[in-house]
């Protein structure tokens, strides 16, 4: 196939970074890395000191010069001028903005707490100059049930946002429910959303298979198994909206296994034998690469890679643990076995 991009990535920094960027570089060739770091990628100076950093890994990973290039995003503030959207536009390496609903998930304390409110004037340029938001779409108001935080925030922000801004272009990220699917689908104008290798694989039965499953904890949260197969048909339809972002989101073993575990599945190392395994469920291989390689390009107005990728139908197993910089991280399905694997280093 078409060599693939990576839609929705955590990198994270430091040595972390350096543990886990080779993984996706194996078989990505771009990436969209998301911005909650300690502090956060507010600034388009941070987003070029960070994408140095990423660049520095992946030449110590071994990772030939130009093999992965990552694309930048800014998170957004209540406070973030609208200036720094010019800024972020002008560097060429910026490609979207990212919304946390503040208090949504990791590393979302510094995040939006009123996006009409406040943002008015920099969504105005965003949309003014075609930078993407980016949004991880889940309202935070306590009074609404965890399992429809999704569907909610569609009425509650999303609608309004689009009616405001109708030419903006908007990543609902990470989508889990039939809701988000069926707005995805039908809305006006420029929309489209990524979906995980795990919301197409599971349901949320697996958060409590034979006791609770921290590795299986992401936000949002896996949902019903009628949603799952919403997405599942989205992201093998032909609508060119559904695309391919792993959220892949690296936590030591010991944050996940304790009292008040983070949130975020790793999906990075079997990225497409998962998306492979949940295309062949449905018999819809032949959709796999649209969904992987094309759709996402094509919205984000960059060219479709001109490397291949090649899978092959031979089983592989899930390590039980990978290496974390002096810790460990467990992978999502590890000690299964899944029935595609990477046959060979991508071509450039
Ligand atoms: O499960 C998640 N983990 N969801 C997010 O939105 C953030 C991510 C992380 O950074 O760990
Ligand atoms: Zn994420």
């Amino acid at each position: 196939m078409t060599r693939p991009d990576d839609w929705h990535l955590h990198l994270r920094d430091g040595v972390v970074l350096r543990s886990v960027v080779g993984d996706s570089a194996r078989q990505f060739a771009r990436a969209i890395i998301m911005p909650n770091l300690k502090p956060p990628v507010t600034s388009t100076a941070d987003a070029l000191a960070y994408r140095d950093r990423i660049l520095a890994a992946l030449a110590a990973s071994g990772v030939p010069e130009g093999a992965f290039t990552p694309l930048m995003t800014l998170y957004l503030t209540d406070k973030t001028p609208a200036d720094e959207i010019r800024r972020a536009q002008a560097s060429g390496v910026v490609h979207g903005v990212k919304l946390y609903p503040a208090g949504a998930t990791t590393n979302s304390d510094s995040g939006v707490t009123d996006l009409l409110g406040n943002c008015r004037a920099t969504l105005a340029v965003m949309q003014d100059c075609g930078l993407p938001l980016l949004m991880h779409g889940e309202v935070t108001d306590p009074d609404v049930d965890l399992f429809d935080r999704e569907a909610v925030f569609i009425e509650r922000v999303m609608q309004p946002l689009r009616a405001a801004f109708p030419a903006l272009k908007v990543v609902f990220e990470h989508l889990t429910t039939e809701q988000g699917v069926a707005y995805v689908r039908e809305a006006d104008g420029p929309i489209a959303a990524t979906i995980t290798a795990h919301h197409l694989l599971y349901n949320r039965n697996a958060l409590f298979k034979g006791g609770l499953r921290p590795h299986w904890y992401c936000l949002p949260v896996l949902k019903r198994e009628r949603h799952r197969l919403a997405l599942l048909a989205a992201a093998t339809s032909d609508s060119p909206r559904f695309f391919l972002g792993t959220d892949s989101a690296p936590h030591p073993r010991g944050a996940k296994e304790q009292d008040c575990g983070c949130a975020g599945c790793y999906t990075a190392r079997h990225a497409m034998a998962l998306y492979a395994t949940a295309f062949e469920s449905v018999g819809r291989l032949d959709r796999l690469e649209a969904f992987a390689s094309l759709n996402g390009p094509a919205f984000y107005g960059l060219p479709a890679n001109t490397g291949t990728l090649t899978l092959e139908r031979v089983a592989e197993h899930v390590p039980t643990a990978l290496p974390l910089a002096d810790a460990e991280v467990v992978p999502l399905a590890a000690g299964e076995s899944l029935p595609w694997r990477l046959a060979e280093t991508p071509t450039a």
